[in-house]
């Protein structure tokens, strides 16, 4: 046995030096494991261009946002076909023995749950494959406070949150985020909660490519929370509580996830499929305006920027958490560090930022987060003791960011196919000071707008709404 794995160990070192790198602690797994789940790269990827190119023809025709999307799917599929032929065709051979293949145009690679020994060995003899490795490991970003609440004290009326972003004075208005459809990537979703049951969108609504559950469901609870502070439309927990939202299950029930999970719920928005598989009847005229993203690493800059370019593109805004490692400078996590994210921080009832709250600048030095909301103490829908009607209170830049994502929602109900540069504008335009604390970080006091603390300030519905 000895003498066999060496041997196949020594195949693939020589097979690596023709063909793909193969890292290391994938051919340790494989050791010890037997099987790996594997993220594979093509040498001839030229997804950037293949993607610049289709979305400029689509818009030089005059299309409409779903015409780009289309252009860009048809556009990115093909190319992902070409390249990743030969993969697929060695994967297919070995199909009985790998768990679950899933292609991802959108990166112009393939994620393999699953995989055995012979398939790795086998696909590091083919010669258009540049790199076969374990895909990085990350995860929701966990609540800093967690507090079950009884129903009967769920106070009545607009939770604090609500109230300080000054919501009801759109719906006053009667903006209430009716018609839009929001997305929601994170532990997935109780749609029979009484705060959000009559929000899912069942069509094309659901992809879970870690758990593989084929109806809507959370096992954790922190996408249930997320979703019902975007739009829960009982006791004042939700910003639009007109809209809708699909989800993508892209953690598992312990808040954790790879990589190529997020990779796969990042195109399943651009062009929601049905939940068996991406290649089931993709609907491009069926994305969300905007997703949410409460999980973030801390490290893996840049790995999200092909999926976040590609969401712009579609016109859709990618929110994502700045992280909870505050109060030192330097600490917002990825893809919240990538130039295109609208990064989030989280601010508490005092209109000052958290002191959890992660901080900017990037490592590129860059100026995060973007903004900033309520994060703190926000009470929203859960999942507690399998019942539709339980909430709980919690902390952390990911209770932030929906307040976010239920503003955008807001925005496009006044004024549809707004692009994601035309939100971005009204986010900015809108927030406002909050109290400083007389930190600097990146050399800019967090009394001057932007800074590394809350960016340029907390967001404000109606300073937003009359920014359009
Ligand atoms: C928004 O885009 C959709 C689809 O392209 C189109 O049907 C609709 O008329 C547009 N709405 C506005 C207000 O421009
Ligand atoms: C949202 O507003 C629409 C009108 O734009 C109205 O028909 C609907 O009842 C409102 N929904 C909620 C939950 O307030
Ligand atoms: C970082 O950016 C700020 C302005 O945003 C600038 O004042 C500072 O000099 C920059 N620092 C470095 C190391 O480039």
């Amino acid at each position: 046995m000895k003498l066999f794995t060496s041997l196949v160990f020594l195949g693939l070192a020589c097979a690596a030096l023709s063909a793909p790198i193969l890292d290391s602690s994938l051919l340790r797994t494989l050791q010890e494991k037997g099987t790996a789940d594997i993220l594979i790269s093509f040498k001839n990827a030229d997804v950037k261009n293949v993607r610049t190119r289709a979305v400029s023809q689509a818009r030089a025709l005059g299309g409409s946002l779903t015409a780009v999307r289309q252009s860009m799917f048809d556009a990115l599929t093909a190319h992902a076909d070409e390249t990743q032929a030969s993969a697929l065709k060695m994967i297919n051979k070995h199909r009985s023995s790998v768990k679950r293949v899933i292609p991802l145009w959108i990166t112009n690679q393939i994620s393999v749950k699953g995989a055995t020994l012979k398939l790795v060995e086998d696909l590091a003899l083919l010669g258009d494959i540049s790199e076969v490795r374990i895909p990085s490991e990350g995860g929701l970003i966990e609540p800093v406070t967690y507090r079950e609440v009884p129903e009967s004290s769920v106070q009545a009326g607009e939770q604090w949150g609500i109230l300080a972003i000054d919501a009801p004075a759109a719906w006053a208005q009667g903006i209430n985020g009716s018609g839009v459809v929001i997305g929601s990537l994170d532990t997935g979703a109780r749609i029979s909660h009484v705060a959000l049951r009559s929000h899912y969108r069942a069509d094309h609504g659901w992809f879970d490519p870690i758990e593989d559950y084929l109806t809507a469901t959370d096992y954790q609870g922190h996408g249930t929370h997320t979703i019902g502070t975007m739009l829960g439309s009982v006791n004042g927990i939700g910003v639009a509580p007109g809209a809708k939202f699909i989800s993508c299950k892209g953690m598992d029930r312990y808040g954790d996830a790879t990589e190529a999970d997020f990779i796969a719920c990042g195109q399943f928005f651009v062009c929601p499929h049905l939940p068996t598989d991406p290649r089931d009847d993709p609907r491009c005229d069926l994305a969300p305006v905007a997703v949410g993203n409460s999980w973030g690493y801390v490290g893996n800059d840049g790995f999200y920027d092909a999926v976040i370019d590609a969401w712009i593109d579609a016109g859709i805004a990618p929110v994502f958490a700045a992280g909870n490692e505050g109060t030192s400078c330097y600490t917002i996590r990825s893809p919240g560090t990538t130039a295109q994210s609208i990064t989030v921080g989280a601010t508490n009832n005092q209109n000052q930022m958290t002191d959890f709250s992660s901080v900017g600048p990037s490592h590129q030095n860059l100026t995060k987060p973007t903004i900033s909301a309520p994060g703190q103490d926000i009470i929203s829908c859960y999942i507690n003791a399998d019942s539709d009607t339980s909430y709980s209170s919690q902390s952390g830049t990911s209770m932030a960011t929906p307040h976010v994502v239920g503003l955008i929602a807001l925005l496009h109900h006044k004024k549809p196919n707004l692009t994601v540069a035309q939100v971005q504008a009204a986010l900015i335009a809108g927030a406002q000071p909050t109290t400083p604390t007389g930190k600097t970080c990146g050399g800019i006091a967090d009394s001057t707008y932007p800074n590394n603390h809350v960016g340029y300030g907390q967001i404000s519905v109606p300073a937003s709404l009359a920014a359009l």
